[in-house]
């Protein structure tokens, strides 16, 4: 049985929920906005895009790939002729649809060769994008291949149409809402209602054009995935679990159709082309027939060679011992630390550090004076990840050097780090269970002389009221 189940955040983006850590993957008020918020945005990348040859990213905890999504649309997305001119995206759709999958005495080629791009927009493009390799570390076999599948968001109009289907046009009389509701009794189950009353909601917020805009992730990045991840399983893709979810009824909402059809084609047919001289008679005849002149100089080019994506599917503690580093950005978007501490102990970061190049940064979503204090055991300078929008801090940055660092913690934050909250963890051989790490720190913490965070706070308080503290705090 899986062990993780579905839900639309806030945004309207789809995050998930595990059984097993009883945690969710992604926050509630939106998992594509805080993949943007907590991690692109607060990178700076658009900076370094300009001026250095390369870039290289580390995203711990890659689960469905929101924030390697949301990076990648960045950077696709700053090519504006890519969006404009190419429309990649539309023009494989089309093709497939019209010729590939209609046609099934044509049901064997290499669907690598219909990969088509103008060649004079291909190059400003290929510059910017193959710039960038991102290395993903994720436990989950599944998560990783079901994830360029997902349809990161649902627009309004989606969720007007196909999850409450004409619910106002229906009712216009008695009979027809009860046919509407008899037809569709599974979306007024009680495990359903709220979450119709939460797309509703969605439809008519208003904040909801912006997020759209700005965070819309660019369905050529989940091309990008899937071709690279077919690459990677080979003929072991579509195993049956992953078919088993693909398939599952109530699944099919989240999940894009085509994009479906299109690793199902791609992988089906890789490896068993027509005969050659079939094959080119095939392209030539739909090159002439039906593509107009802007693909005048067509290309056939794997998408995956545009951007250099590498999956590391273990658990990120030895993962990371494989990898060489030399990261401009690190995504630490691991589970919250009572329930993962694997992931946010002094051993671990350690890793992270060597990994880190001289000029990167480190992200996390997390503000806890455990986490921060790990880092700073490490030797990271450590700041807080400024949310311009809200005017709050938002997460934890941290970098090798003290000039990266915009927000540093102030006075109060860095004694709270030195409290007993900020006790971190440890994992000397990177492979403690997640029991044993805990009780360890337990037992610190219980003979441990540090103040308690509460004790902490209230001498701050008292300090304050009698005008004591510092200015900085
Ligand atoms: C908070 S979620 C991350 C969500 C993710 N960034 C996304 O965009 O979907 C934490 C992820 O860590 C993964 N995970 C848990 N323990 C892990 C480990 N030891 N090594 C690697 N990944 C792990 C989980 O499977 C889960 O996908």
């Amino acid at each position: 049985m899986r062990d993780y189940e579905f839900y639309y955040t806030q945004d309207g983006s789809v995050g998930l929920y595990s059984y097993a850590d009883n945690d969710v993957y992604h926050s509630k008020f939106g998992a594509l906005t805080e993949a943007w918020e907590k991690f692109v945005i607060p990178s700076g990348i658009e900076k370094k895009l300009n001026t250095v040859d390369s870039i290289k990213i580390l995203d711990v905890c890659y689960g469905i790939g929101y924030n390697t999504k949301a990076l990648m649309s960045f950077v696709i997305n700053s090519d504006e002729k890519i969006l404009k001119n190419l429309k990649k995206e539309n023009f494989i759709k089309k093709f497939i649809k019209k010729y590939l999958v209609k046609n099934k005495s044509i049901d064997t080629i290499d669907v690598n060769n219909i990969n088509c791009y103008n060649e004079e927009l291909l190059a400003p493009t290929e510059t910017i994008l193959s710039k960038i390799s991102i290395d993903c570390l994720e436990i989950k076999n599944d998560l990783v291949k079901i994830s360029p599948f997902l349809k990161t968001i649902i627009t309004p109009q989606e969720a007007y149409t196909k999850i409450v289907p004409k619910i106002f046009d229906c009712f216009d009389t008695y009979w027809a809402i009860k046919k509407f509701i008899g037809k569709h009794s599974k979306l007024f189950a009680p495990k359903n209602r709220k979450e119709i009353r939460e797309l509703l909601d969605l439809k008519f917020n208003n904040d909801y054009d912006e997020i759209e805009n700005e965070y819309r992730i660019n369905n050529l990045v989940n091309y990008i995935i899937i071709d690279t991840l077919i690459n990677k399983y080979k003929d072991s893709y579509f195993n049956l679990d992953l078919q088993e979810i693909l398939k599952d009824k109530k699944l099919k909402r989240f999940f894009d159709r085509s994009l479906i059809k299109y690793a199902k084609f791609k992988q089906d047919f890789r490896y068993n082309y027509l005969s050659r001289f079939d094959l080119l008679a095939f392209l030539h005849n739909i090159y002439y027939d039906h593509l107009s002149k802007r693909y005048k100089k067509i290309k056939s080019k794997d998408i995956e060679s545009l951007i250099k994506l590498s999956f590391y599917v273990n658990d990120a503690r030895k993962s990371i011992l494989t990898l060489e580093g030399g990261y401009d950005f690190i995504f630490l978007d691991a589970f919250a630390y009572t329930k993962a501490p694997q992931l946010w102990t002094v051993e671990f970061m350690a890793e992270l550090y060597r990994r880190l190049s001289p000029t990167g940064l480190l992200m996390t979503y997390s503000n806890s004076a455990l986490v921060r204090n790990t880092l700073l055991e490490n030797n990271f300078y450590v700041g807080k990840i400024f949310d311009k929008k809200t005017n709050k801090f938002i997460g934890t940055i941290a970098a090798k050097e003290k000039s990266l660092i915009k927000y540093p913690l102030s006075n109060y934050e860095l004694g709270l780090c030195a409290t007993k909250a900020g006790i971190p963890y440890h994992d000397e051989t990177l492979s403690a269970t997640r029991e044993n790490i805990l009780k360890r720190r337990e037992i610190e913490f219980r003979n441990s002389e540090l103040m308690t965070s509460s004790k902490y706070m209230k001498v701050r308080r008292e300090r304050e009221i009698e005008g004591l503290n510092d200015n900085e705090d």
